[in-house]
């Protein structure tokens, strides 16, 4: 059995549904009972619970021999600090995992994970690493890059943005880069992880083919909706102090202060990590973005992409 933590947040409703796909037996761990109804088709059993919560956790690991641990948040609360997520929580996963004598952990970090005091996200990643690698249990640490696919806190709500807004605002008055990943490949990844063990003891980066600026993203957004909203640069601080502001407010920001803080760290590496680790080339971001903010619907669903998607490594 793997266990699936946060797997009703965004990459875990994709993941589900290629494990399902694959006939792979999934228990879905869940916080909140919206995810219930959605999940229920792709997960052969369901679990709510926080990963603070010991006993239900423990009841949570019974079975399980492998776990992907993918709960995380990217904006803090009064409830809920990065630390106490990403380290705290992590910690208690490991408890239960080790109590439960899992053989395997694949734990979700990001891109750019490192102890800089600076970024909260980033460094509370980097925290959770640290207790994964303190466990004692085997372990894969997977680094992703930005990730774009249906349902993204990245390019979705920056083209709900530039749809809505006068202005296209770019954060930073130096260029900000990344190297996006799409949600499938990096699913794909995780697939070949549980299947065949690959880089156990390991911390992979994982980043797409092309490295790209925020203006960047945001010409490629605003080619493809056919917009052409004047830009304008926010200095880094007042954009990072706005996205502190919006996402008290706003039920879906535009900007969290986790995404920001990848987009800040620089999140690019070299660009064969996908093919080195996994042998395969992962998508590039202007082919998924056509998809995804066209009205054909998301890639891996029709079209040009279809032929492409029959290979294992493209289906969602
Ligand atoms: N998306 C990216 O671009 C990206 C890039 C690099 C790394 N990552 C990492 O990849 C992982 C998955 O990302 P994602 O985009 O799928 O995130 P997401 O959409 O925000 O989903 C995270 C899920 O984790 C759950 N969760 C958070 N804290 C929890 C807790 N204490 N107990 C139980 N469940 C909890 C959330 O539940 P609620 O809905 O109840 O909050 C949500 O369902 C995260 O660890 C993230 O840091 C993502």
């Amino acid at each position: 059995m793997i266990l699936v933590t946060g797997a009703g947040g965004f990459v875990g409703v994709h993941l589900l549904k290629r494990l399902s796909a694959l006939g792979l037996p999934v228990r879905a761990l869940i916080r909140s009972d919206a995810d219930v109804g959605r999940l229920r088709r792709v997960a052969r059993s369901l679990c709510r619970s926080a990963i603070a919560d010991a006993a239900s956790l423990k009841r949570a690991m019974q079975g399980v021999e492998q776990v992907i641990h993918l709960a995380g948040i990217f904006r803090e609360s009064w409830k809920e600090t990065f630390e106490t997520a990403h380290q705290d929580g992590t910690r208690r996963l490991m408890e239960a995992a080790r109590e439960a004598k899992v053989r395997h952990v694949v734990y979700v970090s990001t891109l750019g994970a490192a102890p800089d005091r600076i970024y909260p996200f980033v460094r509370s990643k980097w925290l959770g690493e640290g207790e994964v690698r303190s466990s004692g249990l085997p372990f894969t640490i997977l680094r992703p890059s930005l990730l774009f696919g249906e349902g993204d806190h990245f390019l979705m709500p920056l083209s709900r943005l530039l749809r809505s807004s006068p202005y296209a605002i770019i954060p930073g008055c130096e260029p900000l880069r990344c190297q996006p990943l799409w949600v499938g490949d990096l699913v794909s990844c995780l697939v070949k992880t549980v299947e065949s063990g690959v880089g156990k003891g390991e911390a992979i980066a994982l980043a797409g083919p092309a490295q790209i600026s925020y203006e960047g993203v945001v010409d490629l957004v605003q080619r493809e909706l056919g917009s052409r909203r004047p830009k304008m640069l926010l200095p880094l601080s007042l954009a990072a102090t706005l996205t502190l502001l919006l996402e008290r407010v706003m039920g879906s920001p535009p900007l969290t202060t986790g995404v920001l803080d990848i987009w800040r760290l620089g999140a690019i590496t070299s660009r064969d990590t996908v093919q080195k680790a996994y042998g395969f080339t992962p998508m590039p971001l202007s082919e998924g973005a056509r998809y995804l903010l066209s009205s054909n619907g998301p890639p891996g669903r029709r079209g040009g992409r279809k032929e492409r998607t029959m290979t294992p490594n493209r289906s969602i």
